[in-house]
């Protein structure tokens, strides 16, 4: 069976694309079969590696779920030189691709039936990155995720945005019949010198219990990892990031 597997938040520079490329590596480092699928339209998942951006994404929700489409769409998938991990990029295009489906009014399942080509025993997990912002093809993308991961810098825990991606979800559920649910808050940019942070932490786990899954902490290799085109895996093995995210990835394979 696949899992999909989304990282969200509408708020920007929170960590959704270090956690969904750091995730995916780690999956496919643990011998699991995993598509990183990049529904931002800035193409910061291919970047981060140093591949190209292309129109991935936008021919994924465009096109029709018959042979020679799929046949297409997966000549747009990119092989990443690293063990079971796979690339469908996104570009610019992949905006123009929600405005029109926005505009024909697709329905909410438009992306999950997208999405269900990849769901054999090719991959075991697709792992999907999205652009910071709520409503039309993000609420597509959340109801076609099993499971959502939401990073949050540790001093907006607690915050209006983190509460409005878990009632967008919890609307999903409630009034759209989504199966899926959320997996975690992931706090990131955590320094537990900085009070504010531990304090909210804490007050963040009285409310969400073990939905509040192991901090990431503001770590210097994470943030230079782009400029390397690696993953924290490979720029830094023995560091405490690395460690930290390998354990999310234990958590993710445990579920
Ligand atoms: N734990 C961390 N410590 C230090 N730097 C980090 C950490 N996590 C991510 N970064 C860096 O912070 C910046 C923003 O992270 P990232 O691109 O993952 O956020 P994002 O939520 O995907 O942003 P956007 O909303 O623009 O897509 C990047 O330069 C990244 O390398
Ligand atoms: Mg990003």
């Amino acid at each position: 069976m696949t899992t999909i597997l989304t990282i969200a938040n509408q708020k920007g520079g929170v960590g959704k694309t270090t956690t969904a490329l750091t995730l995916a590596h780690g999956l496919a480092r643990r011998g699991k079969r995993t598509l990183l699928l990049d529904f931002d339209p800035q193409g910061q998942a291919a970047r981060a590696l140093h591949l190209s951006p292309s129109a991935g994404i936008y021919a994924l929700i465009t096109m029709d779920t018959g042979p020679n489409e799929t046949a297409y769409i997966q000549s747009k998938i990119i092989e990443t030189e690293r063990e079971n991990l796979w690339l469908l990029p996104g570009n610019k295009q992949t905006a123009d691709a929600q405005a029109m489906i926005n505009s024909q009014g697709k329905p909410i399942s438009w992306v999950r039936e997208a999405l269900e080509r990849f769901c054999t025993s090719q991959y075991h997990y697709l792992v999907l990155d999205t652009a910071p912002s709520l409503g039309g093809i993000q609420e597509r993308v959340l109801w076609a995720s099993d499971m959502v991961i939401v990073p949050t810098p540790a001093e907006a825990l607690g915050s209006d945005g983190l509460r409005q991606v878990l009632d967008t979800m919890k609307r999903l559920s409630a009034e759209k019949g989504w199966k899926g649910g959320l997996f975690g808050v992931l706090p990131t940019f955590f320094m537990e010198q900085v009070k504010e942070h531990r304090i909210n932490l804490d007050a963040m786990r009285v409310n969400l219990g073990e939905l509040v899954l192991p901090p990431i902490h503001r770590a210097v290799v994470l943030a230079e990892c782009p400029a390397f085109g690696k993953t924290i895996f490979e720029h830094a093995p023995d560091s405490r990031a690395a460690e930290e995210y390998a354990r999310l990835v234990d958590i993710v394979l445990k579920a």
